[in-house]
């Protein structure tokens, strides 16, 4: 009765507290149902109640709290564990905002697919540069929809369904960090950065996806290691196509 697995990442408390099996980006959901309920999963008290520990756990602060950065803040969405998100620490975001933006150059678009944060940073102000590039986020969570024209929903089930106004081969640099450590959710993903992608990909992901990603787009692991604002238990890695400062940072 237990399904969905593929975890992305978790902390160990998680686990120690979700006996019954839950999650990390994807939840596993134990029933404490009979056969006879024809397969419908529910939760116990118990899990529940871890669960909205683990929640309330995972809360960063108020989303918006006055000044216009703010708004941009990596944290300014709430991590929600349930669409496997996995904010970046505040210096790997900006880490990576500045390598996409010395590789788009002046005037060059970006586009952020699945990584809110890297988008959030280039529009944070606090980059250098960032001013002289464009980025839009592609994003399953509608919450990112406050950032108005750049924000696209994007479902990676869907690769190639984006707006016409998404002109194919349009974006200089492309960073993608696909929700899931599967081969089929980095297959899919790697068909929206092919679609979007002038040339330049940087890819983010669990290090043991690297001979899917090999395959799939032809980048190399970098020596950078990307941070997160929270442990994971799977170690992840940046992938680059290009001669990228990252390779051997
Ligand atoms: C592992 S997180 C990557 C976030 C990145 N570490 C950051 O800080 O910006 C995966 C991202 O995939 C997004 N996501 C979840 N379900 C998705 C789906 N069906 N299609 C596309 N993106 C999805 C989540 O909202 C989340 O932003």
């Amino acid at each position: 009765m237990a399904r969905m697995t593929s975890s992305y990442c978790d902390s160990s408390h998680v686990h120690n507290s979700l006996r019954e099996g839950v999650f990390c980006g994807v939840v596993v959901v134990s029933s404490t149902m009979s056969d006879s309920d024809d397969d419908v999963p529910a939760l116990s008290a118990h899990t529940l109640a871890a669960l909205h520990q683990f929640y309330s756990e995972t809360r960063t602060g108020p989303a918006h709290t006055g000044s216009a950065s703010d708004q941009f803040a990596v944290g300014a969405v709430e991590e929600d564990w349930r669409m496997s998100q996995f904010w970046y620490s505040d210096e790997t975001a900006a880490q990576l905002a500045e390598e996409v933006v010395r590789e788009a150059g002046a005037g060059g678009r970006i586009a952020c697919v699945s990584a809110p944060s890297v988008y959030q940073k280039l529009k944070q102000g606090v980059v250098e540069g960032s001013d002289r590039v464009s980025a839009v986020v592609l994003e399953y969570d509608r919450r990112f929809a406050t950032y108005g024209d750049d924000f696209i929903f994007y479902d990676y089930n869907e690769p190639l369904s984006l707006p016409a106004s998404v002109a194919p081969q349009s974006f200089d640099v492309v960073l993608a960090d696909p929700p899931y450590l599967s081969e089929e959710c980095l297959s899919k993903v790697a068909k929206t950065v092919k679609h979007l992608s002038k040339g330049k990909v940087l890819l983010c992901t669990g290090a043991i996806m690297e001979n899917h990603a090999k395959q799939l787009l032809d980048v190399k692991m970098c020596s950078f290691l990307p941070r997160h604002n929270r442990n994971l238990s799977n170690e992840f890695r940046c992938f680059v196509n290009y001669p990228s400062r990252l390779l051997s940072y």
